[in-house]
């Protein structure tokens, strides 16, 4: 079994996230790359996270107009990532131009296309999110639904909550890959995760990939913790 285990370094500097992924590499599957490390190291960091070796997931949400979104998922194609996400509220137009695009440009740069993942809803909203932004307030219902138009528009991959899994492996194919954060032992703090299953009830469920940020990066030894959580899955 590959290792599934992708760690978010949400930390705010280069160096951290250097001396992170290093100290950390071995025991990890892939590194998640968000905003806060983006947009003040910027793409460098990918340069040199992919330098270790690595695989890297750039988790950016894009969510803009159809032509934009290609652009980024271009850029992003051509620093390499192996996976990268974008909203699925943007609608089928927006979701069939990035994976064109990632399809594309790798094909024009001789790489392998990155996975472009639809996000549906975030871990962090519930029902009464929805209901204040207008949607249907109920979050496996949209949930569900924005992942059928993921599917529809060629996606190949989902970030979802832990416990909206097995709703989603009826529903959609078996091949899509279920990406999963929301991921919490029970002995450290949810934060502000308000849906969570550990490490291997989510595995059971169907993830198909964990991502976890907190639990690693601030543990007392990140090394060990990600050891730790690897071991609890195998
Ligand atoms: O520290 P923690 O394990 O909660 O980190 C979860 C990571 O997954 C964060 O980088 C967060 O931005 C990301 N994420 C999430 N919920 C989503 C999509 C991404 O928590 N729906």
């Amino acid at each position: 079994m590959k290792n599934p285990i992708i760690v978010a370094l949400d930390v705010p500097t280069a160096e951290q996230a250097e001396r992170l992924a290093r100290e950390i590499a071995p025991a990890v599957g892939a590194f998640k790359i968000g905003k806060e490390l983006f947009v003040s190291a910027g793409p460098d960091i990918v340069r040199k996270i992919r330098a270790t070796g690595a695989s890297v997931f750039l988790d950016l949400k894009f969510h803009d107009i159809p032509n934009t979104v290609a652009k980024a998922v271009a850029a992003a194609t051509r620093l390499d990532v192996q996976m990268l996400t974008i909203h699925t509220s943007g609608g089928s137009e927006m979701m069939c131009a990035a994976d064109k695009s990632a399809q594309e440009t790798a094909k024009a740069t001789g790489t392998t296309a990155p996975l472009v993942l639809g996000v549906t809803v975030l871990t962090s909203a519930s029902n009464a999110t929805l209901a204040e932004i207008g949607c249907e307030p109920n979050t496996e219902n949209q949930v569900l639904r924005l992942a059928r138009l993921a599917v529809q528009s060629g996606l190949r991959g989902l970030v979802c909550s832990p416990l909206e899994i097995v709703a989603l492996r009826k529903t959609i194919p078996p091949d899509v890959q279920l990406v999963t954060p929301g991921i919490r032992s029970g002995a450290e703090p949810a934060d502000d995760q308000k849906r969570t299953l550990t490490p291997r009830e989510a595995i059971q469920a169907g993830a198909s990939w964990l991502v976890i940020g907190r639990p690693i990066y601030a543990a007392t030894n990140p090394r060990a913790a990600a050891e730790k959580i690897l071991e609890s899955i195998r």
